[in-house]
């Protein structure tokens, strides 16, 4: 396993550099352009915004190596937190200084971003020099590039349940000005029912994934609630998935390393580091739990959201908890 990897240029600001004088110059003609929100529209038949279209070409013309992973979710399932394990898995042991130099971002690149003057995902991924690469999608299974079924690659998919993925991305759109403007909630719980979200609809993404694994078998499909309920259990699965012999030790080691609290503070895992979210609004470490939907939705909407959800969830296969 190979992880000597350069940082790009994501990684303009640490809050530290911020501090330092004519730092924040550079950002500065982003910040204009992103300050204005993006506005959805369809693309193939799935909402999306101009930042994760922007590069298509070239981002379906990235060429997977067979043993790229390919980290796949609905965006605020659980993709972080996957991703800090998987690395942590590969080269926690072999690269140490890697975690605590490198921002997640980086060293498992987004693969369709395109924020103006920064890398994009896809350059990212191509400059990766770890072997495996980890990579991040939140793309539905229709919109992932060939290569990776071509090359066999391995796949994790990541679902978390409906009601507490909305309350995630509702705070995470009201803080990040790449999403479109959140809004308020009544508004933005309709919207996300009619797959009115970046990335489209919750429910054709769970599904396509879930379909998708019936026929492609390298693809792992976990829980975010799983993960909560007992995360070493969950690295153990993902560790027979991969082929990786890793010790008792090291997983337990793994599995306290990223518990909610200590991710929250670590600042290659927090995103604090990148300057298109408003922590003052919202951290991207938020709650980290199964069940805050209940501070959110009223009765009424639980009622709407319960009877909506049985006309378009009809595979008896692919349940999910909303509590545990
Ligand atoms: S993104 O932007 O799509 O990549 O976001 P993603 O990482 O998929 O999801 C963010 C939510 O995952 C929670 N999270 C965690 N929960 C429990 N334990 C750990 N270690 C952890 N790391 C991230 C994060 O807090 C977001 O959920 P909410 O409910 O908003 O807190």
């Amino acid at each position: 396993m190979l992880c000597n990897q350069k940082r790009g240029r994501i990684f303009l600001t640490t809050p530290k550099d911020r501090q330092k004088p004519g730092m924040n110059m550079s950002l500065n003609p982003e910040k204009a352009i992103l300050s204005t929100r993006p506005e959805l529209f369809d693309f193939h038949g799935v909402s999306m915004v101009h930042y994760f279209t922007d590069n298509w070409e070239n981002v379906q013309n990235f060429q997977a190596r067979p043993d790229d992973i390919l980290i796949a979710t609905y965006p605020k399932a659980g993709t972080t937190w996957v991703s800090q394990i998987l690395d942590l898995l590969y080269f926690g042991q072999t690269c140490p200084e890697r975690q605590k130099t490198i921002p997640i971002y980086e060293r498992v690149p987004f693969l369709e971003i395109a924020i103006p003057s920064l890398d994009s995902g896809k350059d990212l991924a191509d400059k990766l020099a770890t072997t495996p690469r980890l990579i991040k999608t939140h793309f539905p299974v229709q919109f992932v590039p060939k290569s990776f079924w071509e090359q066999n690659c391995r796949i994790v998919y990541v679902a978390r349940n409906a009601k507490d993925n909305m309350v995630s991305y509702f705070h995470f759109d009201r803080m990040n000005v790449v999403e479109p403007e959140a809004g308020e909630w009544n508004n933005y719980f309709h919207r996300f029912l009619e797959g009115q979200m970046l990335f489209g609809s919750w429910y054709d993404h769970v599904n396509g994934w879930w379909k998708k694994k019936q026929n492609y078998s390298n693809i792992h499909y976990m829980f975010y609630e799983d993960m909560i309920e007992d995360t070493e259990r969950e690295i153990d699965k993902l560790c027979s998935f991969l082929g990786l012999s890793r010790s008792a030790e090291e997983k337990k080691m793994i599995s306290g390393g990223v518990q909610f609290d200590k991710m929250k503070k670590n600042e290659m895992a927090n995103y604090s580091t990148l300057p298109v979210m408003d922590f003052k609004i919202s951290p991207f470490m938020r709650k980290g739990k199964v069940g805050d939907w209940k501070n959110h939705f009223t009765v009424a909407q639980n009622e709407v959201f319960d009877e909506d959800y049985k006309k378009k969830m009809k595979d008896p296969t692919l349940q999910f908890r909303t509590e545990i």
